[in-house]
Order: structure tokens, then sequence, then C-alpha cells
């Protein structure tokens, strides 16, 4: 029976293509990510602002384990996981996704961490900024969510730096270390809405 209205995006949408690298600007890139990387990632996450932010830690066994887990989305089509690069030497600096992909809905949900001897420099907006023109543009989804604790000021800079608007406000929607926290809602479309 043929739904009404048909389907944003058709299964295939995601997994019949490669995933792609990414250019975020002269300095950065987002590509795939290597096994070879679990390092790197073991190590962001213990930093106790990751921790705290997105809420889990990862030995150097679980990095492995989630880096699998993230290429296996791509072909599930649920999800999307880059590593943010630096061009000149390719050192992995942060990690951004799209933890949510709803072909169906026409839906994506992103997040993202930098490492802490990286933050600052403007990469966490621009990579966002990127994804969620790719993922508009190029895949075709019609809206990306991100969702941050309302004291998490730094990511809610990121978000209004990308170009998402701040919708409202989710009432102690998300449990952290430290009880439930209020969630901002904010919203990228990439284009001006026709209602
Ligand atoms: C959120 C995070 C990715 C930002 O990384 P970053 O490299 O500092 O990001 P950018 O350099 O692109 O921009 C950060 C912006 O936040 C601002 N900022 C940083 N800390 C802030 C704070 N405590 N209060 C207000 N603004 C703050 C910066 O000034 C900058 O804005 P500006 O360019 O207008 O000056 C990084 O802090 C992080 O990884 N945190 C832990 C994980 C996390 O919180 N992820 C998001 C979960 S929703």
């Amino acid at each position: 029976m043929p739904r009404i209205p048909p389907p944003v995006l058709v299964a295939g949408s995601l997994n019949s293509r490669d995933q792609p690298e990414l250019t975020v600007d002269d300095q950065f890139l987002l590509r795939p990510w290597m096994s070879a990387d679990k390092e790197v990632v073991a190590s962001a996450y213990s930093d106790p602002a990751i921790q705290l932010w997105i809420r889990r830690s990862l030995d150097l066994r679980e990095a492995e384990d989630s880096i699998a887990k993230w290429n296996r989305d791509w072909q599930e089509e649920v999800g999307a996981y880059w590593a943010l690069a630096r061009r000149d030497d390719g050192s992995v600096i942060g990690w951004i996704a799209l933890v949510v992909i709803d072909l169906e809905a026409g839906l994506g949900e992103v997040a993202y961490w930098v490492s802490a001897s990286a933050r600052g420099c403007g990469a966490a907006s621009l990579a966002t900024a990127t994804l969620a023109s790719w993922a508009v543009d190029e895949l075709g989804l019609h809206r990306i969510e991100l969702h941050h604790s309302v004291h998490n000021f730094a990511s809610c800079r990121v978000a209004t730096k990308a170009g998402f608007e701040l919708e409202g406000t989710h009432r102690s929607a998300l449990l952290h270390q430290d009880g439930w926290h209020d969630m901002h809602a904010h919203t990228f479309f990439g284009k001006e809405l026709d209602v």
C-alpha cells in the first residue's frame, strides 16, 4: 500500500554511495572513521567535558567497537559519522555525526565534540555548518535537529554560528551526571521555510 505522502527519501539514498570526504575549509576536512583512529577516540573520551556532555566514556576496545558501529550505521542508513581532521598533518581533532537519520521522515540529528586541546579555533562551528549543508543539499534531508543542554553554552554558540535556529526548550529532557537538564532544540533547514 503506497504511503501518502511518499517518503522524503527512499531506502538506498545513503548506502548506495560511499561515505564522502567533506571539505570544511582550507584547514579542516571531514573523513570517515578508520579502525586506526581508536587511540585518539579513547583519549578524547577520557575528557571530563566530553563525558559530561556526550554522556559516555570509551576505553580502547570500546572505541574500536564504536568506530565499527559508526561505519555500520552508514550501511544501515541510520547514522553517519565523520572524523574532523587537519588537512596539513591529518591529525584528528574531533567527531561530528548525524546520530539520527530517518530517510523516510527526511530527518537528521547532529552531534559533535572537539578534543580539548583543539577547541576555540572555530572548527566545530565550521564542521557543523558543512555537515548540515551536505545533509540538506546533497543527501536531501529536510530538517536537521541539534539538541544540547541549556548549560552547555559553547554548544549553543556552535549551533547558532552554524545556522541552527533555536526552536525551543525541552524541559528536564536528558539525564546527565548531575541530574536532568533542560535541552535547547535547534534546527537547520538551509533555506527559508515555505509554510
Ligand atoms: C562544544 C564544542 C564542540 C565547541 O568546540 P569549539 O572548538 O570550542 O567550537 P568553536 O571554536 O567552533 O566555537 C565555540 C564558540 O563557543 C564560545 N564559547 C566557548 N565556551 C563558551 C562558554 N563557556 N560560554 C559561552 N560561549 C562559549 C566561543 O567563544 C565560540 O564562539 P565565538 O566564535 O563567537 O567566540 C567543545 O567545547 C566540546 O567538544 N565540548 C564537549 C562536547 C560537547 O559539549 N559536545 C556538544 C554536545 S551537545
